[in-house]
């Protein structure tokens, strides 16, 4: 038996073979790899904006570069998972269509603080200041940072229009108007402004839809029980 003759395509070579075995395998994770990912840039339900979701407003736009730059992502994410405590404490559980015009996405993973995706009009503008500016003010146990200068800091709108012509590129379908007007919606504003409407429209938009298209169904549900009755 152990002197048996094997062929070249046999598993003895492949498993004798160090270097033919690493590379055989990287073949077949690639492969495997391709067959999974690809499909998703092709259906809908990866490709397509959630009913409800925008492209952001120039001035939610540079809110979510501040949001970047000030590395807020790694202390927070935002995607709430498909598990019961999680949609109890946060709300609707995030679906990839809500992240179609995240260039990048900022799902995170790492929670010093809380998941922010449905944060949005939890809380007023001016409790985001206060707790922008000193957290401890409003959360006296609160560990996180104090971002004191983003009132001072004024947005610099010199190349808004360009972030939004790239993302354009990208996909996102920003209007001509929309873009002409971006200058304008930002202009005297702070980042603190823009961090603050950044936080507020989080999730709002696919709740809404949500809630809208649930009172619909109960009225359609109400319209058929009528019919029935009326039978
Ligand atoms: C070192 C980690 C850390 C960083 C960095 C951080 N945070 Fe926090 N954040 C926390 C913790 C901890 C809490 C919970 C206590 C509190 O509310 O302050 C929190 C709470 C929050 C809340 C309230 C969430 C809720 O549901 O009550 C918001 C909004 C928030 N952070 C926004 C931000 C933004 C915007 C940035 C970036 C400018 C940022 N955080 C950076 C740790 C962090």
């Amino acid at each position: 038996m152990a002197n048996k003759q094997h062929g070249f395509f046999s598993h003895q070579t492949l498993e004798k073979n160090i270097g033919l075995m690493i590379i055989a395998s990287i073949l077949v994770v690639s492969f495997a790899g391709l067959v999974q990912i690809i499909p998703l840039f092709f259906q809908h339900s990866t490709t397509q904006a959630a009913p409800g979701i925008e492209p952001y407003s120039a001035l939610r736009l540079m809110g979510r570069d501040v949001y970047i730059r000030e590395g807020c992502v790694g202390c927070h994410s935002q995607q709430v998972r498909m598990l019961q405590a999680e949609v109890q404490r946060y709300g609707l559980y995030s679906e990839a269509t809500e992240s179609v015009y995240d260039h990048p996405f900022l799902w995170g993973s790492k929670r010093t603080g809380p998941d922010l995706a449905r944060v949005g009009e939890r809380y007023s503008d001016e409790w985001h200041r206060i707790h922008l500016r000193d957290p401890r003010l409003v959360v006296p146990e609160s560990n996180m940072p104090s971002y004191p200068w983003l009132q001072h800091a004024l947005l610099d709108g010199q190349n808004v229009q360009e972030r939004m012509r790239a993302l354009r590129k990208l996909g996102v379908p920003y209007a001509d108007a929309q873009i002409q007007a971006a200058p304008q919606e930002i202009a005297g504003k702070t980042e603190e402004d823009a961090l603050v409407a950044y936080l507020q429209g989080l999730g709002v938009g696919l709740r809404k839809a949500r809630q809208a298209e649930a009172e619909q169904a109960r009225q359609a549900a109400g319209q058929g029980a009528a019919a029935a009755q009326g039978n």
